[in-house]
């Protein structure tokens, strides 16, 4: 990205020099025009594809930010790392290595065909059958119980309040058909414990929460900050969860484009349909942006580009 790799050492450069560069990032790829907005969830087509925001947040609780940073957007496949993390927190490490698993699939987010040639396994917590089979371990008595869960966990992340977008929401029940597939069939091999239909409406209704870039950088400043929520002080999972969160993402998080994303930015992240990416320099901080437009693996162009970007010039690949 025409940046010299610095190497990766210590804390991040100061403040002013952090604001700089995340502008320097928005700017040079706020005119890319690649990728194409995802459209398979109806209310997800109409997102402006101009629309975008890149924000760092460090673990000493301060946030930089460039562009649309406060705008509201669905969270979707995002939820699922911080909804692992959650899960993970109540059933413990060897739990979620058995049940979700931790290795990449190869295949595309809502493959069925990797379930089938995996023994009815999940296989990792980022895809649809592993988020699925991950909210299906939710702990709660009762529907209003499980949703708390979530969304008090959620909050807790961001260090807010957050609400679901209801048009999205229906827009998506009424269209995940596949999604429902996905959830019997892992029933079907004995892979999920949980009501098939109920669960999927909790994974829809998790991926239906609104958040921002701010939110995200926040959400993933926690992750780097080893489960403490830099700017609230409040621990959500403990050092443990959270290291466990970040090696999932960082063999899965791009789906069957991990291993690229790994080898030019070198650290976890994680990309969700409506274009939102996080990602987590342990230690040091996170990075989110928003930008809808998409790449054929469903992760935002101008976001891989501005994280590569900001990866390199601050000298965050851990590698
Ligand atoms: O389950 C789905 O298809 C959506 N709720 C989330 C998918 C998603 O974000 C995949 N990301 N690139």
């Amino acid at each position: 990205a025409g940046v010299e790799q610095l190497v990766s050492t210590g804390a991040l450069p100061e403040a002013a020099r952090v604001d700089e560069l995340v502008a320097s990032a928005h700017e040079r790829n706020r005119w890319v025009a690649d990728g194409v907005v995802a459209d398979y969830i109806p209310a997800l087509a109409a997102a402006d594809p101009e629309a975008f925001g890149v924000c760092v947040a460090d673990v000493g609780g301060s946030v930089h930010a460039a562009g649309d940073v406060d705008v509201e957007f669905s969270i979707q496949s995002i939820s699922k790392a911080f909804v692992y993390a959650l899960v993970c927190e109540v059933v413990g490490h060897r739990e979620a290595l058995a049940r979700v698993g931790v290795n990449n699939t190869g295949l595309s987010f809502n493959s069925v065909v990797a379930i089938e040639l995996n023994d009815g396994h999940p296989m990792n917590p980022m895809v649809n059958a592993g988020a699925i089979a991950t909210t299906g371990l939710v702990p709660g008595d009762d529907d209003a119980d499980r949703w708390a869960f979530v969304a008090d966990g959620l909050a807790a992340f961001a260090g807010r309040e957050l609400r679901v977008d209801e048009e999205v929401y229906a827009s998506e029940a009424a269209t995940n058909e596949r999604n429902q597939a996905i959830a019997r069939l892992l029933a079907s091999y004995g892979r999920l414990d949980a009501d098939p239909g109920r669960t999927v409406d909790l994974y829809t209704r998790q991926c239906s929460v609104l958040v921002t870039t701010r939110d995200l950088a926040v959400m993933a400043a926690t992750l780097a900050d080893g489960g403490v929520n830099p700017v609230t002080g409040r621990r959500v999972v403990s050092a443990g969860v959270a290291r466990d969160t970040l090696a999932v993402l960082a063999s899965t998080g791009l789906y069957e484009r991990s291993g690229e994303w790994l080898y030019e930015i070198g650290l976890p992240g994680k990309s969700g349909v409506s274009g939102g990416l996080v990602t987590v320099a342990p230690g040091k901080g996170g990075i989110a942006t928003w930008s809808p437009p998409l790449d054929d693996a469903g992760n935002s162009v101008r976001g891989q580009r501005a994280t590569a970007y900001l990866s390199r010039a601050l000298g965050l690949n851990v590698f």
